[in-house]
């Protein structure tokens, strides 16, 4: 099945991505220094790895959210933060390093285990079922649950209103940021206790991208906290309570939202100036 969320294993168009294209950008004290990472609820710690028997893609990477917190990953293309995402996942074989949730070492689990768990992830690509309708996704991101689910897709559908009204339309034939919504809504319907999002504003309008955060928000005020990836560095910082930014496969920068965007060589390299 072309459309499976969780089957994708990024994106194999090695042309887009330039392995040395990074540059040698080194932790400086301040944003450089590791965080600490002592109350994080989910953490992928120094992880190092790749793809099947190919390279270590990430090199003692470590991302981690806390409870109530949003946390988010930038970086250039190729730095390895869906594979980061994946790792914690556990898409990828993390040869070092570990993944906890809520204190618990989780690193020997399968992806399916981890939804049982409490992990909801939406991948970069392919999350979601083009050819279903929008109702149908969200059943289908229900599958774990044996009980009834009624009330968590009415809970959705007052987050994104819009997919209610296209509740019987197919998810392909929705808009980029109404396919996001959908996306975001599948991973709820397993009523996550920590959200993971690789570029949930990719391809969209700045004001799309705008709303999109503003649910995000509303999410991680439910308690939910969040894991996302984005390319919209500057916007993303902005309401990332902390930051990581991930160059060639290791932590380059991490910090407060705040920190990372003050800080002039995250600007210079990172954020356009
Ligand atoms: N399925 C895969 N198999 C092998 N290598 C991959 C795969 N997906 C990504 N990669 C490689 O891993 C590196 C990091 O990619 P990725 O994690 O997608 O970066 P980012 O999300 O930061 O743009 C790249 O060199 C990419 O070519
Ligand atoms: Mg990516």
């Amino acid at each position: 099945m072309t459309s499976d969320p969780y089957g994708d294993r990024g994106n194999k168009d090695r042309s887009i991505t330039d392995p040395d294209g990074a540059g040698t950008l080194e932790a400086h004290p301040g944003t450089g220094q590791p965080m600490n990472t002592d109350n994080a609820f989910l953490i992928g710690d120094t992880m190092t790895g790749g793809y099947g028997n190919g390279p270590d893609i990430l090199h003692d990477c470590t991302i981690a959210v806390n409870q109530g917190e949003i946390a988010v990953i930038v970086g250039p293309n190729g730095a390895g933060k869906s594979t980061a995402m994946k790792a914690v996942f556990g898409m990828l074989n993390v040869r070092q390093g570990s993944v906890r949730l809520d204190g618990e070492d989780i690193t020997g689990l399968s992806p399916q285990a981890r939804v049982i768990k409490g992990m909801g992830f939406v991948p970069q690509t392919q999350n979601i079922f083009t050819t279903m309708t929008v109702e149908e996704n969200l059943e289908m991101g229900a599958f774990i649950r044996r009980d009834d689910f009624a009330d968590t897709m009415a809970q959705v559908y007052d987050l994104f209103p819009i997919l209610k009204e296209k509740r019987y339309q197919a998810a392909g034939e929705l808009s980029g940021g109404q396919r996001q919504q959908v996306a975001v809504g599948r991973a709820l319907m397993t009523q996550p206790k920590v959200l993971m999002l690789d570029e949930p504003t990719a391809g969209v309008s700045p004001i799309v991208m705008d709303e999109l955060f503003d649910r995000i928000i509303e999410v991680a005020r439910t308690g939910i906290p969040i894991l996302m990836v984005e390319q919209n560095a500057r916007q993303a910082l902005e309401i990332a309570d902390k930051g990581y930014v991930l160059v060639q496969g290791r932590n380059a920068f991490s910090g407060t939202g705040k920190e990372l965007l003050a800080d002039p060589e995250v600007r210079k390299s990172f954020l356009g100036g």
